[in-house]
């Protein structure tokens, strides 16, 4: 096959019936949110590049490794979202929602792109839902967002996964924790890779995987040891707010997003079922990200969950997703007359709101009644000339077999009725 017979490298094409399953997770990750005040934004799929190096941070893999960046035909530089939060606050400053009432509690979904090396529940295209509350820097607004991430993916049936959170400190105690990570680090057996990622973003270090490394991070300074006293009373207040709300977590002191942004709140669902793209979603709070991108110096917190992942999480845990839809009637027509007779008893029963579909490009009984089948219609009309003649066609429920002649005149309410 050439390379333009298949999607490119790390993506995929959504088709049905599968597709059904996708719309039908997203929505119900989405559900949670329009009990809670969220309003719907749409952002570009593309920003300005320093959006997100600026945003996200130049020293993380998502900006120096994995953005698709492109020069447009006017020479500026533009970058396909890796993520949604530097874009949606870029359009909460641009738009001056700050102005306005706070929290803005705002939710997207859509497409997000990272070159990264495809596997198993990693894409280079894939779906997140994102929230965000932005403005007001309250525990209670955080335990909120966790609480509806947590309520998505219950609304699923999903429960093997673990919440885990911990808390990254602020601008008032993290620059001290910083410098005492990274003396402890400087005594450390490490290799050169290690040690220059170390000297970019020491906290990375302790998220580090491999046996020999963690072996050394055991008595390692942990940032939740080293809060400031307000950034303390606020990890603990998320922490009876969610106990409050009912929502369950694990303590995650060496929990390191891939996001420079977060700032005290931080959390991760982590599926048990998953290989090692186990995060289901995550997020966290921002200080500082408003400031860097040139609005005003407030906080805000969110959120975002892969809808791509949560199938597999899906899967994973033998759950069927309940998809809406499909179709209810099914019209079989023998004959030229039957043929005008079904087309328009197909556009009577979809304005009244009934699923119908017919059989088009004259495939002969057989292989009409198989269309019918796969259709998976619970009714299956079938109109040939003859019965016209007579003034009525033929209903079969397709549960029991059971057929009956309908009087034309009664058929669009009976099948109505039926549905
Ligand atoms: P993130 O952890 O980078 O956070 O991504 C959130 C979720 O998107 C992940 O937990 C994962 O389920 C999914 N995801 C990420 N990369 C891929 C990929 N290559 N393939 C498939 N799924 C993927 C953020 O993006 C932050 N913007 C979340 C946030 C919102 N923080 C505050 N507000």
């Amino acid at each position: 096959m050439s390379d333009i017979q298949r999607a490119p490298k790390g993506t995929f094409d959504r088709l049905p019936p599968d597709s059904a399953a996708y719309l039908a997770a997203r929505d119900a990750l989405v559900a949670p949110l329009l009990t809670a005040s969220y309003g719907y934004v749409e952002t570009p799929v593309f920003e300005e590049t320093a959006v997100f190096s600026r945003g996200v941070g130049e020293s993380t893999d998502v900006v120096s490794k994995e953005m698709y960046t492109f020069s447009d035909r006017g020479g500026r530089s533009l970058t396909l979202r890796p993520e949604f939060t530097a874009g949606v606050m870029r359009a909460f400053i641009e738009h001056r929602l700050y102005a306005g009432a706070l929290p803005a509690k705002l939710w997207t979904v859509g497409s997000a792109f990272r070159y990264e090396r495809p596997q198993a529940g990693r894409y280079r295209h894939f779906t997140q839902v994102s929230v965000e509350a932005l403005g007001v820097d309250d525990p209670a607004l955080d335990a909120e967002l966790v609480a509806l991430a947590d309520a998505g993916f219950r609304g699923l049936g999903l429960t093997d996964y673990d919440l885990q959170l911990t808390s990254l400190g602020d601008a008032t105690c993290r620059p001290q924790y910083r410098d005492l990570l990274v003396e402890f680090l400087a005594g450390l057996d490490l290799d050169e890779d290690t040690r220059q990622r170390a000297a970019i973003n020491p906290l990375r270090v302790l998220d580090d995987k491999r046996p020999e490394v963690q072996a050394q991070l055991a008595d390692a300074p942990l940032m939740v040891d080293h809060l400031s006293d307000a950034t303390k009373a606020h990890y603990d207040a998320v922490r009876q707010h969610l106990s409050d709300l009912g929502v369950s977590w694990v303590e995650a002191p060496r929990l390191v997003r891939g996001l420079d942004y977060y700032t005290k709140t931080t959390f991760e669902f982590v599926h048990r079922g998953l290989g090692a793209q186990a995060s289901i979603g995550g997020g966290g709070r921002y200080d500082g990200l408003s400031a860097a991108l040139g609005g005003p110096d407030l906080s805000g917190i969110g959120y975002a969950v892969g809808v791509d992942r949560t199938i597999l999480a899906a899967q994973a845990e033998g759950l069927d997703i309940p998809v809406t839809g499909g179709t209810d009637v099914f019209v079989v027509h023998l004959g030229e007359e039957a043929k005008r007779f079904a087309v328009r008893l197909v556009g009577q029963l979809r304005a009244a709101g009934v699923a119908a579909d017919t059989v088009y490009g004259g495939r002969g009984l057989k292989g009409a009644m198989k269309a019918a089948d796969r259709s998976g219609a619970a009714r299956v009309v079938v109109v040939g000339d003859r019965d016209l003649a007579e003034g009525v066609a033929q209903v079969k429920t397709m549960a029991t077999g059971e057929q009956v002649a309908v009087p034309l005149g009664e058929l669009a309410d009976s099948l109505r009725a039926s549905v």
